[in-house]
């Protein structure tokens, strides 16, 4: 994504002339720096040589997983229609791991009969009723057991997992008592320790804690995982800053632990694949003038991207067409959702603006589409793939009729 003549393009396309082409609000994904990203975590644990599974959650489009299988990566599934729609896209069911704290009969019967690589277990209630299901179907299932480290990821309280408050994984005590018990089921394969602490983790300190404990409990179980599933959580550079996490020191830590623990790791990035290849386009609507600062009145909104609502997380918002002249007052950016907390940022000295105008949303290739609704029954967005300096429909909009 660079400006040329003041103008974004990204892959030699004006992102202008695409909104004007298709309508806002669009979110507009660049295959180049998926692909990117792919490459740069494989070769950064080139010597590591992990099962790298995508955390679909992220983002599900199937366009999007189809070129993520055609990258040869894996899938982290947490539902039945992930499942489905990860083995749709094409990716191998020997490559996908179903993590998560409450997978229905439904949901692991389908997993057992797909015969995945792994279903993650994280409750004895849940290793029970696997064990009832592949007795019934008389068949061997590899299952996983999530372990609760009680780190600290040092990230947003609302995307942390990995502390013993938290409702994920389980405590070393009721972990070891698992692994005894997972032992002696004649139908259970036990094959992995599986953890995951949180997510936007920026510094690999909570993961140098993790290996730590995760090591420590290996020991004691006295049991040899062929696989541990070290989870997701790679922080990604929303403030543009360069303030992401450092992989060669996260691989350094991994290096260290494999010395003492040999095992197949297993990773599910989800973020770190695609956050930073979509920008959502969108129109100004309106502006108007408030008390000390002007609302900017856009036609994305809280139902097109949750996470500044939910977290209070921050993205860029970057004009389509950058010129010189700044604003006087700050502009607080808005949707149109009848909700306080449907504002995005509020921003000095920006770039004088005009009803009409594009501006783009960045980094919202994660966690945004995916959490999008329809709340005030507005229809969601566009999704389009820049591939070759072309467009392809991923998506189409949604159309109002289809909501009423
Ligand atoms: N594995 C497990 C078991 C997870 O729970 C998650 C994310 C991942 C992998 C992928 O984590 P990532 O590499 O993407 O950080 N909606 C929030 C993020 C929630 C993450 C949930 N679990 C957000 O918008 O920031």
């Amino acid at each position: 994504m660079i400006y040329k003549k003041n103008k974004l393009t990204i892959d030699h396309l004006d992102i202008g002339n695409i909104a004007k082409k298709f309508k806002t609000p669009i979110y507009c994904y660049s295959l180049k720096t998926i692909e990117a990203n792919i490459k740069n975590i494989k070769s950064h644990f080139k010597s590591i040589n992990p099962l790298i599974c995508y955390a679909v959650k992220a983002n599900s489009n199937l366009g999007i997983l189809k070129e993520i299988k055609k990258n040869n990566l894996g899938a982290d599934v947490v539902s039945v229609g992930e499942l489905m729609k990860a083995l749709k896209a094409g990716i191998s069911p020997k490559k996908i791991v179903f993590s998560g704290v409450g997978k229905t009969y439904e949901e692991i019967e389908y997993a057992i009969n797909r015969n995945i690589l792994l279903i993650n277990t994280e409750s004895k209630s849940e290793i029970l009723q696997i064990e009832k299901i592949a007795k019934k179907k008389k068949k061997i299932v590899n299952i996983g057991i999530r372990l609760n480290p009680n780190t600290d990821a040092k990230t947003l309280s609302q995307i942390s997992t990995g502390k013993k408050e938290n409702k994920f994984g389980v405590a070393q005590k009721t972990f070891l008592k698992l692994v005894n018990m997972a032992k002696k089921s004649e139908i259970l394969n036990l094959k992995c320790l599986s953890v995951h602490i949180g997510s936007q983790i920026l510094s690999h300190k909570p993961y140098q804690k993790m290996l730590s404990v995760v090591s420590k409990v290996i020991k004691l179980s006295n049991y040899k995982f062929e696989y541990v599933d070290l989870g997701g959580g790679m922080g990604i550079d929303y403030n543009h800053d360069h303030s992401k996490l450092d992989l060669k020191k996260y691989s350094i830590e991994i290096k260290k632990f494999l010395k003492a623990n040999k095992c197949k790791i297993i990773f599910e990035p989800g973020r770190s694949i695609v956050g930073n290849s979509s920008i959502l386009i969108t129109k100004i609507i309106y502006i108007k003038e408030g008390f000390k600062k002007d609302f900017v009145i856009l036609d994305a909104a809280m139902n097109d991207l949750m996470r500044p609502a939910l977290y209070g997380a921050k993205h860029k918002i970057i004009p389509l067409n950058k010129i010189k002249k700044i604003s006087k007052k700050s502009y607080e950016f808005v949707g149109p959702v009848c909700e306080s907390t449907d504002t995005f940022s509020t921003i000095k000295r920006y770039q004088k603006l005009n009803e009409k105008d594009y501006l783009a949303i960045c980094d919202v290739g994660a966690y945004g589409m995916s959490l999008a609704s329809n709340y005030n029954l507005r229809p969601k967005p566009l999704e389009i793939l820049i591939k070759n300096s072309k467009v392809q429909i991923l998506n189409k909009r949604q159309k109002i009729s289809d909501l009423i």
